[in-house]
């Protein structure tokens, strides 16, 4: 059986604006990975399986916009090759769907990584080539992404993204001092297709003001990479505040997030947003040694249904 996994990840700065051009950084959630595995069967056809959410379907079967499909069309394209014949590729993932943690774009990395080492082409699928698949497959769910998720899963350590045609420019950073982080879910779940819509109409209709706030989100971006890899944790912390206050302005913020960002201040945080596409999902809160427990705490009391705990750097 060959087995490959992908992690989750989170947005640090820059979300939504990052569609528009500006910067963003983002990294890896290590712990939470999406996993994917091939079996050889020999049989015709392949049965495609995602035991998680009780699904098994037929290649052949399946609408082309099939998540798992879509996949496996988009490897067979590239390496101009057939794999519809001759294995089950099942997935599971401990990545919250529809939650702004990357789930899918951590699942079809994770089949492309396992689909390159059925093909005996492990070493020639980079990182790059990964990403960039990756990327095709995000377009026929999200209309519009930055290729922001794609990337910082598919290299698997903090990145510097600015979306550029035809290549996006990609910086690998490593924090001056390693973060501390919380994640606190709202419970809420949203389809960052639906967010990205409704900011691009937002825009569509005021591009002015939508265009200064993504310029601020740019510049937090940038102030926030010199400060991470500086190493100054309280500028970064400030930083997400701010970032946070401008997602608010943006409109994708939501009352159970700002209650879980303003919960984790209280306790002592040095910084705290909402990560990914907002209206729902996922907020962080940068923490020390000393007030992880506080944090916590407060992020349960104030309705977070789970809390997990990364590390960047
Ligand atoms: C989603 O993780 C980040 C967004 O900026 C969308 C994107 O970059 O494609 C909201």
């Amino acid at each position: 059986m060959i087995a490959a996994t992908a992690p989750g990840k989170i947005i640090l700065f820059g979300e939504h604006a990052v569609v528009y051009g500006r910067p963003a950084l983002a990294a890896p959630i290590h712990h939470l990975r999406a996993r994917a595995t091939i079996e050889e069967t020999g049989a015709p056809d392949v049965t495609l399986t995602a035991p998680d959410l009780n699904r098994t379907a037929l290649l052949s079967n399946v609408n082309p916009h099939n998540p798992l499909a879509a996949i496996v069309r988009a490897v067979e394209k590239h390496c101009h090759c057939s794999l519809s014949d001759g294995y089950t590729l099942s997935v599971t993932s401990a990545i919250p769907i529809a939650s702004g943690l990357g789930s899918g774009a951590a699942i079809s990395v994770a089949v492309i990584r396992a689909l390159a080492v059925y093909m005996g082409q492990g070493e020639a699928f980079t990182r790059e080539l990964v990403s960039a698949l990756a990327y095709e497959v995000e377009r026929l769910h999200h209309g519009t992404p930055s290729g922001v998720d794609n990337t910082v899963i598919a290299f698997e350590q903090p990145v510097y993204f600015v979306r550029h045609d035809p290549q996006p420019a990609i910086e690998l950073l490593t924090p001056g001092r390693p973060l501390r982080l919380l994640i606190g879910d709202t419970g809420v779940r949203s389809a960052t297709k639906d967010v990205v819509g409704d900011v691009r109409r937002q825009w569509a209709a005021d591009s002015r003001h939508f265009d200064s706030i993504f310029d601020a989100c740019g510049r937090i971006a940038e102030a926030g990479r010199s400060a991470l890899v500086a190493g100054d944790l309280a500028a970064v912390g400030t930083l997400m505040n701010d970032n946070h206050d401008w997602l608010v302005r943006m409109t994708v913020s939501s009352a159970p997030l700002d209650k879980l960002v303003a919960a984790a201040r209280d306790g002592g945080a040095l910084g705290a947003k909402l990560s990914g596409a907002g209206r729902g999902g996922n907020m962080i809160a940068l923490v020390t040694g000393e007030t992880e427990a506080a944090v916590a705490e407060r992020l349960a009391a104030a309705g977070a249904v789970r809390i997990y705990k990364s590390d960047v750097g």
